[in-house]
């Protein structure tokens, strides 16, 4: 299966696609991820990007499909994907239907003021880049990452200026797309409110394995 993840910044995106990818065997593709890897390592990419990223604001179409493009051109995806903000744009959706055609559009269901608590308490482990919550999925131990020992940070774009940005930018670029995949028969809602088990629960009742 071909799965795009929609839905607003914080709604959970990542944290459902990271198991999701796990238990279902597909590659799970983040242009968030491969945009904060390249800032990490001060690719020129990453330069080009940072400080875009940071205010809450898209990184061009160009460069984004290009990105998508190179990735869904490995041989790891034939048999599906997961693709993780993207999407984000119209003309980022039409460019995709012209690379390859997809299952799904799974849209997380969430209100803002629930974004902006779980994006407020976020913090990612610098080395694995994997989320942690303050209150609703803390570390062990504090400030250090469960998985590999590295340590947590909080990133420049989940300020509270730059996460008012994103909800903008999303309503204004990314929420189109939710009328977009309806009318090609192609969206899914999910409830993305509750605790993550339960929402994956609803993902696995909606999309058995095969
Ligand atoms: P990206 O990394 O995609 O960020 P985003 O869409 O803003 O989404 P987030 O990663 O912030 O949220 P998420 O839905 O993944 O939530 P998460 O699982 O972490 O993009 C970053 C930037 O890159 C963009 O702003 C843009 O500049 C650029 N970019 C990326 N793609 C682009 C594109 N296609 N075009 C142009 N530019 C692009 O969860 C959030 C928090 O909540 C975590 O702390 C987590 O622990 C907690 N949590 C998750 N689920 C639950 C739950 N069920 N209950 C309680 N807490 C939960
Ligand atoms: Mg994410």
């Amino acid at each position: 299966m071909k799965y795009i993840f929609l839905g607003p910044p914080g709604a959970g995106k990542g944290t459902l696609a990271a198991k999701v990818a796990d238990e279902y065997k597909l590659p799970h593709i983040s242009t968030g991820a491969i945009f904060r890897s390249a800032i990490k390592n001060e690719t020129p990419l990453g330069l080009q990007v940072k400080a875009i990223i940071d205010s809450g604001a898209l990184v061009s179409d160009e460069l984004t499909v290009a990105l998508v493009r190179e990735r869904l051109s490995e041989d790891d995806v034939r048999a599906g994907f997961i693709l993780d903000g993207f999407p984000r744009t119209i003309a980022q959706a039409d460019a995709l239907a012209g690379i390859t055609a997809i299952d799904a559009a799974v849209n997380f269901d969430i209100s803002d003021d629930a974004v902006i608590e779980r994006l407020s308490g976020r913090r990612v482990c610098r080395t694995c880049g994997r989320n942690f919550h303050v209150s609703f999925m803390p570390p062990a131990r504090e400030g250090v990452c469960d998985d590999c020992g590295g340590a947590l940070y909080v990133r420049d774009d989940d300020k509270i200026e730059a996460i008012k940005n994103r909800l903008v930018v999303y309503r204004e670029q990314t929420a189109p797309l939710i009328a977009y995949y309806r009318e090609r028969g192609l969206l899914v809602d999910i409830d993305a409110r509750p605790a993550t088990d339960a929402v994956l629960e609803e993902f696995r009742a909606k999309f058995p394995k095969a």
